[in-house]
């Protein structure tokens, strides 16, 4: 059987505003999208004998079947071809689900990503990035990777300068957050603290955290923060922690702080380790410039 083994990225968000609503309901974005070095392992094979998409993931409480963004990326790509084959896709899930992190749309790139090579010239870059867009509004990042502006609902991707090697603490409360939920909360009226994000892509290129700080925001914290003050809780654990900025990655509920060397980074994981509330995750990576790539 045909078969390639994927990385599959996490992502935060640097900055997060909303620029408008569609007549759809999605929201029109302004979004600085940046990899981690937090990957899922996404493997996918080829089985011509046996028709239908195979999903195995080491993770239980995961739909298998068309609920799940790798399923649905698999069914998008096979049926633009128009092949028949069986494909076998397993997830070793390493990335929180329910996040803000991408998880499930950055196995969905991984799944795109694979199939295009395992199928090689069936189909051009445009229309691949289009299947991403169908799948979900975070897929076309993560399956370009690095750090990108992101508009339009997440579809229009800017690549930017890479911004890799930033050590990243995350903190991912015991619960999850629906996306659907929190922009359904948004009140466009009110959206607290919006970035300026002329300023935020000069602090990038700069790679200047503090002119960073000062500038960015995720607007999406106005529905997230005071329905869950715990939140709040954990971005100033952070900043005393030493954290150089902290926001709320993408819906959330995940926060993160970045941190100007890797031995403060160190310091925060094990200071913050025994103060956060119980069942919180706090897991330590750092900016990547890669999107999906194949595991050797
Ligand atoms: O595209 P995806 O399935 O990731 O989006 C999940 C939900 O998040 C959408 O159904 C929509 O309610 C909301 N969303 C939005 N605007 C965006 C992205 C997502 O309103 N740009």
């Amino acid at each position: 059987m045909l078969r390639l083994a994927v990385r599959a990225p996490a992502k935060i968000n640097l900055s997060l505003d909303v620029v408008g609503r569609r007549a759809d309901g999605y929201h029109l974005l302004s979004t600085v999208m940046q990899s981690l070095e937090l990957t899922d392992l996404v493997t996918v094979g080829l089985n011509p004998a046996n028709a239908g998409i195979c999903l195995t993931c080491n993770r239980r409480n995961l739909p298998l079947d068309n609920r799940n963004t790798a399923w649905k990326a698999a069914r998008l790509f096979l049926d633009a071809i128009g092949v028949t084959d069986g494909v076998a896709i397993n997830l070793t899930k390493n990335i929180p689900a329910a996040a803000g992190l991408a998880g499930g749309s950055a196995d969905a790139a991984a799944v795109l990503y694979a199939l295009d090579r395992l199928y090689p010239d069936r189909i051009t870059r445009d229309a691949l990035f289009t299947l991403a867009a169908r799948v979900g509004a975070d897929v076309p990042f993560c399956l370009h990777g690095g750090t990108v502006l992101c508009e339009g609902i997440g579809e229009l991707l800017t690549p930017l300068p890479s911004f890799a090697g930033i050590p990243v603490l995350l903190c991912k409360p015991d619960f999850g957050l629906s996306t659907p939920w929190v922009f359904s909360h948004l009140d466009l009226k009110h959206l607290g603290r919006r970035p300026d994000q002329p300023a935020v892509l000069e602090s990038l290129r700069q790679a200047d955290l503090a002119a960073l700080a000062s500038v960015t925001a995720n607007v999406l914290e106005s529905v997230s923060l005071p329905a869950y003050p715990v939140l709040q809780i954990l971005k100033s654990e952070l900043a005393a922690a030493g954290a150089s900025l902290t926001l709320m990655s993408g819906s959330g509920p995940t926060v993160f702080g970045l941190f100007s060397d890797a031995a403060a980074c160190e310091a925060a994981r094990k200071r913050l380790a025994s103060r956060v509330p119980a069942g919180t995750l706090v897991l330590s990576t750092r900016t990547s410039a890669s999107g999906p790539g194949i595991v050797t």
